[in-house]
């Protein structure tokens, strides 16, 4: 890198591609992604952000999706506790990275902060970035990962959105790129993962369940769960949900979760609730296989009423939104807000509903069609100007 420079030209950049992985939900949706690239034999590397660092977080996913080690691993980020000082040590680390290996095409996902880091750091430097699962909207503005979507969404050129709603978002909200209908690579990654779960995983064994005989929960959104009230409220309709359905749920714990929990002085309250049995947040394996076997999911995460309507299990969304409004359309999840009453009539409609939809945000071929715009990046040629404006017929 020639000293004091602070951006390139898109011929000093290389022809490689940066994928960019940081958070539990990142690294199983780049999965399927990073073994396309691999697969077709692109050039490309992984930086991994750092963002989250536990075991079942991180490292054991890595293992359960069959995926190399990044490439490259930014430091003390873990130690970082706010949204700025996390994002900062994110956006310095990667642009570090960036500047040193000149990757023509920056590839982030969804809505943490890690992606929301990298792409800045990539859009200063002049590099392609490009967006997968672009477009999603829970319409609530308290989110940090909402205004990480919007701003992620407006600073990229390629915009792979999943569903019709994402497309509709993009366009209505006039984002400069290219926007392109590629479905979601989750639907990839649970389709690589399904029959790999039902015979590496031994959590049915492991706790004694049936299939259909129990429910799971999972909440870590930090508008739910960093209120000790709101907490509380959720925790106690996903119990009485689940005791009054005959479906005691699993809830696993995420380590945000689990320290709120502490801090509140309500460990000992929560492993009393009737209906809940609290258990470590678990491998990705041992998460697909409970949930593609269980009645009834309770969540406020985004990806797991994804990965509920792939399986065919019904959702309840314990919170005011869905990021995936499609999957309430067609009656495979239910929102409910914090409302014990209305958790608990969600789950009694859930479980008496059919169990069958088709899954509106793709077919399992997602990262191949991003894998092909992406090569077009790398064999056109690099002097072109900046990637046009969308419109509609670009879709
Ligand atoms: C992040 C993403 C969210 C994603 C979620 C999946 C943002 C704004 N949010 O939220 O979109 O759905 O990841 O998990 O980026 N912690 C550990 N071990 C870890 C990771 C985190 O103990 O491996 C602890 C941290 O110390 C912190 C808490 O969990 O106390 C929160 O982690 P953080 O990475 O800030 O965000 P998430 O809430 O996990």
């Amino acid at each position: 890198m020639t000293s004091g420079r602070k951006t390139f030209q898109r011929s000093e950049l290389t022809k490689e591609i940066c994928v960019v992985v940081g958070t539990r939900p990142g690294i199983v949706m780049m999965a399927p992604l990073i073994h396309e690239l691999g697969r077709r034999q692109v050039p490309h590397f992984v930086v991994h952000t750092g963002q989250h660092y536990s075991p079942a977080m991180d490292a054991d996913l890595f293992e359960d999706l069959g995926l190399p080690q990044a490439d490259y691993r930014l430091e003390g980020v873990a130690e970082r506790r706010t949204h700025g000082g996390q994002t900062a040590g994110m956006l310095e680390g990667s642009e570090k990275v960036f500047m040193e290996r000149r990757p023509r095409v920056v590839v982030v996902n969804g809505d943490a902060n890690t992606n929301l880091a990298a792409a800045l750091a990539a859009r200063k430097l002049h590099m392609i970035v490009a967006h997968t699962e672009a477009g999603v909207r829970s319409g609530d503005w308290r989110m940090p990962e909402e205004h990480n979507r919007v701003i992620m969404d407006h600073i990229s050129d390629l915009l792979f959105a999943s569903d019709t709603p994402s497309v509709r978002a993009l366009e209505q909200e006039r984002v400069r790129g290219e926007i392109h209908r590629s479905g979601n690579t989750i639907v990839d990654a649970s389709v690589m993962s399904v029959a790999k779960a039902e015979t590496g995983s031994s959590i049915l064994e492991r706790l004694g369940l049936e299939p259909g005989n129990y429910s799971i929960g999972t909440l870590h959104r930090e508008e739910t769960v960093d209120v000790p009230e709101y907490l509380q409220t959720a925790l106690t309709g996903i119990a009485e949900a689940a005791d009054n359905i005959g479906r005691p749920a699993i809830f696993f714990l995420h380590p945000r979760t689990y320290a709120r929990l502490k801090e509140f002085g309500l460990l000992s309250w929560v492993k009393n609730l009737n209906g809940l049995v609290i258990h470590p947040a678990v491998s990705y394996l041992d998460f697909q296989r409970a949930l593609s076997n269980a009645a009834v999911v309770f969540t406020d995460s985004g990806g797991v009423q994804q990965e509920a309507c792939i399986h065919k299990v019904p959702c309840v969304t314990v919170k005011d939104s869905s990021e995936w409004p499609e999957t309430i359309d067609i009656s495979a999840n239910r929102v409910t807000g914090l409302d014990v009453r209305a958790i608990v009539e969600a789950a009694n409609e859930a479980i008496e509903g059919a169990r069958e939809w088709p899954i509106p945000f793709g077919d399992g071929a997602a990262s191949a069609r991003i894998v092909d715009v992406l090569e077009r990046c790398l064999i056109e040629d690099p002097s072109l100007a900046p990637l046009p404006v969308v419109t509609a017929d670009r879709v």
